[in-house]
């Protein structure tokens, strides 16, 4: 959203400088201009007569109002189909919950970059991405600040729902609508305003499909999705229709969806991810991680090659876990680990 209160004082030219789509939007409101005229909203609406206003009626305040409105659809559509133009985010320390210093004094985090966090429950880690979430300005119980591009970002990423800089992915998924599975993508790929709507909810559902250990179909109503599937849908969902260049993930492990496919589906569109974690498989998929202590960062360790070397080991094993699991459910009776 942008500054409302001097848009009416903003000479057009200006306007159409910054929002070139509104040379369409003044055309339907039937207002004549050309597209260098140095005269504001206000001075066009000064110089219309009583009369002449009542034939169109214009008001001043809702013109502005739709005005706004329509830069604000605008831009969302836009920015479906741009990054925003985000490339770092810098955590700059604040301090733990006893108010020292965190051990860091910041971290820069990358495009295509995945930090997990990790720490015992209760440490910090929902704060962390908190913070995150909120565009921290030293604000917030940590007096974190975070940056943009190495500066204070506009704090129109923290108000304006269609422009979010953040998508975040949440510890608990509650359907309350009554929808189906098809109407409640449909619904958040309606706002989202993209173009080949139909295929682009198709394949959100077939990719929350492939993460989902039990299958659903479009017509499954969303309140009766298990755990694990609304979980796959709303991470299929982010991935796809999100336009958000920063993806925050808390706790997503105990879901029944598969892990590894869901994270590579996220990081495959160029964002910065950020997700906290107990899964030690998820721990080392990251690029580095962040060890959170008492509330405060303490820790920042680059996941080595010899770690990621574990990850075939550990995935194995999580395998194998996963299939005693299936078959335990299923009412077997264990004769082998295999
Ligand atoms: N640096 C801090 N200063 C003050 N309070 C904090 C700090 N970090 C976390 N907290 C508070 O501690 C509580 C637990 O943190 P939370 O982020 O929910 O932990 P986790 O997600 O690791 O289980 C929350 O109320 C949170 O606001
Ligand atoms: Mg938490």
């Amino acid at each position: 959203m942008i500054a409302t209160e001097n848009i009416a004082q903003k000479p057009v030219k200006d306007l159409l400088q910054e929002y070139p789509f509104l040379e369409g939007f003044f055309e339907e409101q039937n207002i004549d201009l050309n597209t260098d005229d140095q005269r504001s909203i206000e001075d066009i609406f000064a110089e219309v007569d009583e009369e002449d206003r009542e034939d169109f009626a214009l008001d001043q305040d809702k013109l502005v109002d739709s005005m706004l409105a329509y830069i604000d659809q605008m831009m969302a559509f836009l920015d479906t189909k741009e990054d925003k133009g985000v490339k770092s985010l810098t955590i700059k320390a604040g301090t733990n919950k006893s108010k020292e210093p965190e051990k860091f004094e910041e971290l820069t985090i990358h495009k295509s970059e995945i930090i997990c966090i990790v720490g015992p429950t209760g440490s910090g880690k929902s704060r962390l991405l908190g913070d995150i979430e909120w565009v921290a300005q030293n604000d917030t119980p940590t007096n974190r600040q975070i940056l943009i591009n190495n500066d204070i970002p506009d704090k129109k990423w923290r108000f304006s729902s269609s422009d979010k800089l953040v998508a975040q992915l949440s510890q608990n998924m509650n359907f309350v609508m009554d929808l189906t599975v098809y109407e409640f993508v449909e619904l958040h790929a309606q706002s989202r305003m993209v173009e080949n709507e139909q295929e682009v909810i198709e394949k959100i559902i077939a990719q929350a499909n492939k993460l989902a250990g039990e299958q659903f179909t479009p017509d499954t109503p969303v309140t009766s999705l298990s755990g694990g599937q609304s979980r796959a849908l709303m991470i299929a969902d982010t991935a796809i229709l999100s336009s958000s260049p920063i993806i925050l993930i808390d706790e997503i492990e105990n879901a029944g969806i598969d892990r590894k496919k869901a994270l590579d589906l996220l990081v495959g569109e160029e964002k910065i991810v950020l997700m906290a974690t107990h899964d030690p498989i998820l721990a080392l998929m990251g690029d580095k991680r962040i060890v959170i202590k008492n509330g405060g960062i303490d820790k920042i360790i680059e996941t080595s090659p010899e770690e990621k070397g574990f990850l075939t080991e550990l995935e194995k094993m999580d395998n194998t876990v996963q299939l005693m699991r299936k078959r335990l459910r299923s009412g077997e009776i264990l004769t082998s680990l295999r």
